[in-house]
């Protein structure tokens, strides 16, 4: 048994595979698929409080914690325009970090900035959930990922993952890859020489012995269980004729089907801009939008274990 009552989600470095593993069953017990009635989920957490300071945009991740918190009985409080708080006027951090935590119970962060949560935990005495940090991390969107592949491919040890777009700025893949690293599965790295994978990231598979690849383009004979597609991150360039000249390179078209029909399961943590066709939406291997409908079970279930209401 695992206990994660008061307990920090910022990094998923800071998460053994043993832990990935709870959360990911804890998860199953609120996912209809698995589970009929959800009616008894709204005690869980009734009369706790979901403090939730969103700095940056977000549709998917801040609506999932919102639903999820309400799902399990939780109040919700905070912001998702922070202009429209008494940052406006001046406020530091570290005071509206301070107040949020007299309020709340747990505290949901997103910052543009990287390191901001760890900052935030290192003020607030309730747990704090990193929803992502600049380029750093967006460790929920991992164990959604896992829990995803986990339920679709019904294991995780043997499988081999492709990882494809931005892979130099996107959070996403950065705690994806990392979190793979833990079992036995093969990562294979596509993108334009500019958004490759960082050093650091490479340097660690090494270090734990995990077999990789790597590719400029698309590889036609690709095998792999997943492709995981990802949004080239505007908003983290420096220049944006950079971005232009990258933005469109690893677009998946309609001659996308071909490696759906092949079995390949195509996941993206979404927004998808225009690197995925929608055309593929319909195609039973095509998974993104049952990937995001995965995040509110884990944050059913990782809310619940923090608050030390479910163990
Ligand atoms: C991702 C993010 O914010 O990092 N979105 C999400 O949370 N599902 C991916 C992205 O913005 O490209």
């Amino acid at each position: 048994m695992q206990n994660f009552k008061g307990r920090d989600i910022i990094d998923i470095n800071d998460f053994s595979k043993e832990e990935l593993l709870f959360i990911l069953k804890t998860a199953k017990k609120f996912d209809p698929q698995f589970v009929k009635s959800d009616r008894s989920n709204y005690t869980i957490a009734q009369g706790k409080i979901a403090g939730l300071l969103f700095f940056e945009q977000s549709t998917r991740t801040e609506q999932s914690f919102r639903s999820a918190a309400q799902k399990i009985g939780m109040g919700i409080i905070g912001f998702n325009d922070p202009q429209s708080t008494s940052i406006h006027k001046g406020e530091s951090f570290s005071d509206t970090i301070r107040i949020m935590d007299s309020y709340a119970d747990c505290l949901i962060i997103r910052h543009p900035k990287a390191g901001a949560a760890k900052e935030a935990a290192e003020i607030a005495l309730i747990p704090v959930i990193n929803a992502g940090d600049g380029p750093n991390q967006h460790p929920t969107q991992t164990m959604l990922d896992l829990y995803t592949m986990l339920k679709e491919a019904g294991k995780l040890d043997g499988i081999t993952v492709a990882l494809m777009g931005d892979l130099k700025y996107g959070r996403t893949v950065h705690a994806l890859s990392l979190a793979l690293s833990l079992f036995k599965i093969k990562q294979i790295f596509i993108a334009h020489p500019t958004l490759a994978m960082p050093e650091e990231f490479l340097k660690i598979l090494v270090q734990r012995g995990v077999e990789y690849e790597q590719f400029d383009k698309l590889p036609d004979n690709l095998q792999a269980d997943f492709l995981y597609q990802t949004r080239v991150q505007k908003e983290r360039f420096q220049d944006l004729n950079e971005y232009k000249k990258v933005k469109d390179k690893f677009i998946l078209d309609a001659t996308f089907k071909k490696f759906l029909d092949r079995g390949i399961k195509l996941m993206h943590p979404l927004p998808r801009v225009n690197e995925i066709t929608p055309q593929l939406d319909t195609h039973p291997n095509a998974i993104y939008f049952a990937q995001a409908r995965n995040g509110l079970y884990v944050r059913e279930a990782l809310l619940g274990l923090i608050l030390g209401r479910l163990t």
